[in-house]
């Protein structure tokens, strides 16, 4: 299928298979920061395009040619945040920790909702691998993630040491469990994608791991949050997505384009967002009831 690139000159959509992208479009050691959701291999349907290998270890292999490449365009002081489904990890971890420093083994918890398990343990998070080439180089901004340290906070430690004692630091480096609620269907940042992830979740890794004007890639980018993100924070992106549909959302999220092939890019209208009849009806009523009713 033929590649097509959409672009300004921070931005970059590459519509196209992500290996293909790697191998021809992004050179060795050139990005910063690259996040990476691929498709979990448990079924999920991406618009039409099913998430599901004939086996696992033909998953396993099409994902460890990637990962590799993803490496090598990584620049020697670049990170990488990468994530998969629970049952895959433990293979993606292995493959990886031979060949990069993992830092951190994330999890990125959500209160369930939809359908709740009856007789198992219900899926309540993601995780996520923080991993550096260089375990003595890499760009890590703590102070721009401070969250709350809710003990010392909430219980008003007095550190009694210092003189004059002073309350213990109320903000701390965020630990590896990380509570941010998924994307539903009534959220702003809402698109229609199965497995979009929540603009929060990102503007904590980019934040984190990449200062402005540095490059940060996603192979695989949805709705675009990773690049919507990086150019909200000012940084530069590069984002790889194989679906029309999809790269549409892109070319809109990021203002790289206002219409595609002939359609003007817009927002698709939820459904509590259209007009309801019954205002229909009630308008209807109120022309009657005024005489203002025209029957053409
Ligand atoms: C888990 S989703 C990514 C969601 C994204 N992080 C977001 O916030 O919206 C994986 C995406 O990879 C795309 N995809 C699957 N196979 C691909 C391939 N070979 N090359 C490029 N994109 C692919 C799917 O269409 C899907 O949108």
């Amino acid at each position: 299928m033929a590649m097509e690139i959409f672009e300004n000159k921070n931005h970059k959509i590459i519509k196209g298979d992500s290996l293909d992208a790697l191998y021809d479009n992004i050179p060795d050691n050139s990005v910063d920061l690259m996040f990476i959701d691929p498709p979990y291999n448990i079924g999920k349907n991406f618009n039409g395009l099913k998430d599901k290998w004939a086996t696992d270890e033909d998953y396993l292999n099409w994902c460890y040619e990637w990962i590799y490449l993803c490496i090598k365009k990584l620049k020697p002081n670049g990170s990488m945040y990468i994530m998969t489904s629970t049952q895959f990890m433990p293979y993606f971890d292995i493959f990886i920790r031979k060949r990069m420093s993992i830092l951190s083994r994330l999890v990125w918890y959500y209160d369930s909702s939809g359908v709740q398990a009856k007789n198992y343990y219900g899926s309540m998070y993601e995780p996520i691998l923080f991993c550096v080439k260089d375990p003595n180089n890499y760009t890590f901004n703590a102070d721009d993630i401070l969250v709350e340290a809710k003990t010392g906070a909430k219980r008003k430690l007095i550190d009694y040491r210092k003189n004059p004692p002073q309350v213990y630091s109320s903000e701390k480096i965020p630990g590896n469990v990380w509570e941010f609620a998924r994307v539903r269907y009534r959220m702003d940042e809402y698109e229609n994608h199965p497995t979009q992830k929540p603009i929060a979740l990102l503007e904590r890794i980019i934040k984190a791991s990449s200062n402005v004007g540095d490059t940060v890639l996603d192979p695989f980018s949805g709705t675009f949050t990773t690049s919507f993100v990086a150019q909200q924070l000012g940084r530069k992106s590069i984002g790889i997505e194989l679906q029309e549909d999809y790269v549409k959302i892109g070319l809109r999220r990021l203002g790289l384009a206002t219409e595609y092939k002939g359609e003007k890019l817009q927002k698709e209208i939820r459904s509590f967002e259209k007009p309801k009849k019954q205002n229909i009806m009630s308008n209807l009523f109120e022309e009657e009831l005024n005489g203002t009713l025209v029957y053409a």
